[in-house]
């Protein structure tokens, strides 16, 4: 067992690629997300609500160990013209998706700090690089995961610890089918597929891919890097 990872989100599309594939690779991996999951070592917590996120690292600690591996994949899109755009609505895109990096990273960054080891990869999005119609209080929670990934990279090198980002582009999850459904896409999946130079949607495993290449050993000299896996679309 390569030790203790736990992934955000792990209930659904990426996270969950992301937890089946780092057990493949020998990790024990718990995962958080609002709602139970298919796997075994879920918790069940809001990455938003500190207290809830705080109980749940304590509780993977004392069941599974140190963690020394985050992947942080929880998320929450949201489509609103930005002139109609309540503040209420803002603050909870901004508090899941940056907020909740905030209170992960801070919660299991003792393990790493006793260990003198870490990876932590954030899941951001390839629109913080492209802007999104609709999307800005998500694109702007993305474009500051981003920034936390880089200033966390520096101030935590020293530390043996690894912060890299990785913005997916266009992911087939239940996320992705939800905005196609709602006609959030400007086309559909297909559309976009003749739009991407390598002709295909992406696929969870994908993202899982370059986070399972991140967090192994032979990434520790990569670090403060925006890793994009999109087939081409945002280069
Ligand atoms: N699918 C894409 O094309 C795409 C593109 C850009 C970015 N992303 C990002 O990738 C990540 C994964 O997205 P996905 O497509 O797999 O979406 P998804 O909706 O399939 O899965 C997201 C998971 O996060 C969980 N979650 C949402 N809010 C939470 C909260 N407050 N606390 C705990 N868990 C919470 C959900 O319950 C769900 O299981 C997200 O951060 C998303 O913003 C996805």
């Amino acid at each position: 067992m390569k030790g203790t990872a736990v992934v955000t989100g792990g209930g659904s599309g990426i996270g969950l690629a992301v937890t089946r594939r780092l057990r493949a690779d020998g990790y024990r991996v718990a995962t958080i997300d609002l709602r139970p999951t298919e796997t075994d070592l879920a918790y069940t917590a809001d990455v938003a609500d500190r207290g809830a996120v705080d109980s749940a690292m304590a509780a993977i600690r004392a069941e599974s160990g140190p963690i020394t591996v985050l992947v942080n994949a929880a998320g929450l899109e949201g489509y609103k013209r930005f002139v109609n755009l309540d503040f209420t609505t803002w603050q909870r895109v901004i508090e899941v998706n940056l907020h909740g990096v905030f209170h992960t990273v801070q919660a299991v960054l003792p393990d790493m700090l006793e260990a003198g080891f870490g990876r932590i990869v954030n899941i951001s999005s390839s629109s913080a690089h492209s802007g999104q119609p609709f999307m800005a209080h998500y694109v702007s929670a993305k474009s500051a995961v981003n920034g936390l990934t880089k200033a966390l990279a520096l101030e935590l090198g020293p530390s043996g610890i690894t912060v890299n980002a990785v913005p997916p582009g266009f992911v087939d999850t239940p996320m992705l089918r939800r905005s196609e459904t709602e006609a959030r896409l400007g086309g559909t999946v297909e559309d976009h597929i003749q739009r991407t130079p390598v002709r295909r949607v992406g696929k969870p495993e994908d993202i899982a891919a370059a986070c399972s290449f991140l967090i192994s050993p032979e990434a520790g000299y990569i670090t403060g890097q925006i890793l994009g896996v999109n087939g081409g679309r945002n280069t």
